[in-house]
């Protein structure tokens, strides 16, 4: 089985999405802050406050390189900038979780974890800022997708069935 890579903004349900997908198929499930914070011993936030974006970036790339080389069968999560990575379209197929930016922000302010799901991520401090991030990256991600999936007001699991059956198909 190919990999799968979930990519898209902060905060649009890439995680729960993914969790979804491993309780309904085959895949094993792996993401990339995850496996940075394990590398560093250290949040992604203090990795962006003690070494800068980046430190951080780099990071991201020593994670693709080593998805490309040793990982398959598996559902790639990935944090919001993962994208920019040379190797992106080696790694696998490609799904983009899509839903406008005000969708995104209301999803994250209904959780009830919502100030934590704020302060964990240095890039949504700033709405202003984090809205023009969204506005530039939005058309890279979409030129990058293989699957384009529309997440907005549907549940984790609505989008875990999508994805496999368009997965299917594609492959
Ligand atoms: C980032 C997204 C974050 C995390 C880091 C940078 C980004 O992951 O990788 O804070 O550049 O969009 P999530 O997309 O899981 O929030």
């Amino acid at each position: 089985m190919e990999n799968v890579i979930l990519i898209g903004f902060m905060g649009v349900g890439k995680g729960s999405v993914a969790r979804e997908v491993i309780k309904n198929s085959k895949y094993m499930a792996i993401d990339t802050d995850d496996l940075i914070e394990s590398m560093e011993n250290r949040r992604v936030k203090k990795i962006f406050a003690e070494d800068g974006e980046a430190y951080f970036r780099s990071l991201e790339k020593d994670v693709a390189s080593w998805l490309q080389n040793s990982v398959e069968n598996t559902l790639i999560s990935t944090g919001g900038g993962f994208y920019k990575v040379k190797n992106l379209k080696k790694i696998g197929t490609i799904v983009l979780l899509d839903s406008p930016f005000d969708a995104i922000i209301k999803r994250i302010k209904s959780h009830p974890n919502a100030a934590k799901k704020l302060k964990k991520r240095p890039l949504l401090k700033d709405l202003k800022e984090a809205k023009k991030l969204y506005d530039l990256r939005r058309p890279e991600y979409l030129a990058l997708a293989d699957i384009v999936l529309d997440v907005t007001d549907k549940t984790a699991s609505q989008c875990s069935k999508e994805l496999l059956k368009k997965v299917k198909k594609h492959a």
